[in-house]
């Protein structure tokens, strides 16, 4: 099955593209009155996410309306603690909460490893159907969190600035932490799997929460799990299926980063391109532009793209925002952004 347009995997595998490929982080979602439409038929969040036609539909929006060179699929990362049986709400203008939490190790026996067809099998038909809709037009991104960022949810139970009853754990049970780590990482692997035999192209693991660890942390909590994702990812697909890590604020970790069996890495508008070139000298890159330059006028946001691109080069190169898009975006400035990544991006 040829795709019509390959620039993300090719630019993911290090070949030769004739433009820079483009797409963004939460493209599927708020800033589309077409996506605001269809949730407020589904009625919720998570009736959304678990319905795989309407789930599908908002996936492929964002190809037709914003005309991004890859299409997301749409889920969140916390889909995977509710198969492991820790079910989440998602509570309006708030975001996510558990209403119950992991933090002993009598906890844990109240989960279990992930079955990706069993628990998630929602999912994977949402893929199917992607797959069948999108015809081919632009490759699909599969997803995860690194199992560092699921664990911060999982034992704090909502979101927070710090992660503090999550990091605690870190130092006062370090052996809980290892257990659970190592039951997501197990949950993730077989999900992921799955997905790409569900027919997902590339693999986008999201570690958002790596920035509040030290580097002897994420040496010790993050990295190990993450490694064992992309190998497992790697022996069973090859780079056929390219994985991407995205570790928000671990601008610490770039080099053991640019270690890993993942083909790219994603980076934020903290980490500059040209260090960041010489730190992973052998990847393909990702990113970065702070999604506050959206809420700039056109002219500027044009040449901010120009700026990042001459930075980055046309080469093994992804261009993206450095974190998810804002919900209050205007969606032509969105347009803006990819349409000036897609002119000035020409080789
Ligand atoms: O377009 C896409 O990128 C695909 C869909 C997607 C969602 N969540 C849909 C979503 C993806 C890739 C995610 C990943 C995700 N979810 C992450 C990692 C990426 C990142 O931003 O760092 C994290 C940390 C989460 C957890 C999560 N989900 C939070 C903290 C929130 C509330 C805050 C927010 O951004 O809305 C969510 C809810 C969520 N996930 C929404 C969407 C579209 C909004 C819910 C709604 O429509 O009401």
């Amino acid at each position: 099955m040829m795709l019509q347009n390959d620039l993300l995997l090719r630019a993911a595998r290090g070949e030769q593209v004739e433009r820079v490929p483009v797409w963004m982080m939460r493209q599927a979602g708020r800033i589309l009155a077409e996506y605001r439409a269809v949730r407020e038929k589904a009625g919720s969040f998570i009736q959304l996410a678990t319905t795989p036609e309407l789930a599908a539909e908002v996936t492929i929006q964002p190809v037709d309306l914003l005309g991004v060179d890859a299409a997301i699929i749409f889920s969140d990362i916390l889909v995977v603690p509710e198969a492991m049986g820790l079910p989440y709400e998602m509570v309006e203008q708030r975001g996510p909460v558990f209403p119950q939490t992991v933090r002993t190790m009598k906890d844990l026996d109240s989960l279990h490893i992930a079955d990706a067809e069993q628990d998630l099998g929602y999912v994977l038909e949402a893929i199917r159907i992607v797959k069948r809709d999108l015809q081919n037009r632009v490759p699909l991104i599969g997803f995860a969190g690194a199992p560092f960022t699921i664990f911060c949810y999982m034992t704090e139970g909502k979101g927070s600035k710090t992660f503090s009853v999550a990091k605690k754990l870190l130092y006062t049970d370090p052996a809980f932490a290892h257990t659970l780590l190592q039951k997501i990482t197990d949950s993730t692997i077989a999900y992921l799997k799955a997905q790409v035999t569900a027919g997902a192209n590339l693999i986008q693991i999201f570690d958002s929460w790596a920035g509040i660890l030290s580097p002897e942390q994420y040496q010790t909590f993050s990295l190990p799990y993450i490694k064992q994702i992309c190998d497992a990812l790697v022996e069973a697909h090859g780079i056929e299926i390219p994985v991407t890590v995205f570790a928000k604020g671990a601008f610490f970790a770039r080099q053991e980063i640019g270690t890993l069996s993942c083909s790219v890495v994603g980076l934020d508008w903290n980490m500059d391109p040209t260090e960041s070139r010489q730190l992973i000298p052998d990847k393909t890159l990702q990113g970065n532009l702070d999604p506050c330059v959206l809420y700039s006028s056109f002219e500027q946001i044009r040449s901010e793209v120009r700026n990042m691109i001459d930075k980055f080069g046309k080469q093994r190169y992804i261009a993206n925002l450095g974190h998810g898009v804002y919900p209050d975006t205007n969606p032509d400035k969105v347009r803006c952004f990819i349409e000036a990544v897609k002119e000035y991006g020409q080789v």
